[in-house]
């Protein structure tokens, strides 16, 4: 197999995961930390549209963000799709990351909450570049990686049943293709992960703080 099936291979098996994990997913992920992240999201971004990409069943952020700005989510699992067009009915799309079927310069801020950690990561930096070419100058990019970069997979995610596939580049990685495509990171945020985890509920921490198992990065547009 060559890396671009490897690829293709990888997606096809996250997109079905979220398919057949929809339901499981969505009682694990109650109880988020997003609000101050989309606070922050809020106060930074120009007026505008914001898209969220690979937005799930919509609860994370695109449901609150509904209520006051113009917003957009995709999703390429189709029941994630079609769950978040139920909280933002006619603004869902099921679409790739990779490929975004947006206009140019049509959003004032991109959130990728958890979402980019599944992209194999060859296309990565494709998804920066659709994420930059979205955006209009000045606009911000929230997205989630480690704190170290790790792929692996997990045969029973969740105990849901259903395999699931990750390819995190690390904060040093993502800096880079995120520069690269025209970005300027000026902030991150660490974050305690406690999706599938008894007890344990998600909280934001430093981003140099010992406990944090992922990053957001905030990143911004140059104009
Ligand atoms: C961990 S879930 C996060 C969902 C939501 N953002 C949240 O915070 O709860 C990752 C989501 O990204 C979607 N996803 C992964 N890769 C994608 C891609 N290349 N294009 C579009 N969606 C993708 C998955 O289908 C899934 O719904």
């Amino acid at each position: 197999m060559t890396s671009d099936d490897d690829g293709l291979a990888q997606r096809e098996l996250v997109r079905r995961g979220y398919d057949e994990l929809a339901e499981t997913y969505a009682a694990e992920r109650e109880g988020n930390e997003n609000d101050a992240l989309l606070d922050r999201l809020r106060s930074d971004a120009p007026p505008g549209r914001v898209l969220d990409a690979g937005c799930g069943d919509g609860t994370s952020a695109l449901s609150p963000l509904a209520g006051e700005r113009p917003v957009a989510g995709l999703d390429f699992s189709r029941e994630q799709a079609t769950r978040a067009n139920e909280v933002a009915p006619g603004r869902v799309v099921q679409g790739d990351m990779t490929a975004l079927p947006f206009a140019d310069g049509t959003f004032a801020a991109v959130g990728a909450f958890y979402s980019i950690i599944h992209v194999p990561a060859g296309e990565t930096p494709t998804v920066y570049e659709e994420f930059a070419r979205v955006l209009s100058p000045g606009g911000v990019a929230l997205v989630t990686t480690g704190t170290e970069g790790w792929a692996g997979r997990n045969d029973d995610w969740l105990a849901g049943g259903a395999p699931m596939e990750w390819d995190i580049l690390g904060l040093d990685r993502s800096t880079g293709l995120l520069e690269a495509a025209g970005f300027t990171v000026y902030e991150t945020v660490g974050v305690v992960d406690g999706l599938g985890q008894d007890g344990k509920t998600s909280r934001l921490v430093a981003a140099d703080s010992d406990e944090a198992e992922k990053l957001f990065i905030f990143a911004r547009l140059e104009s």
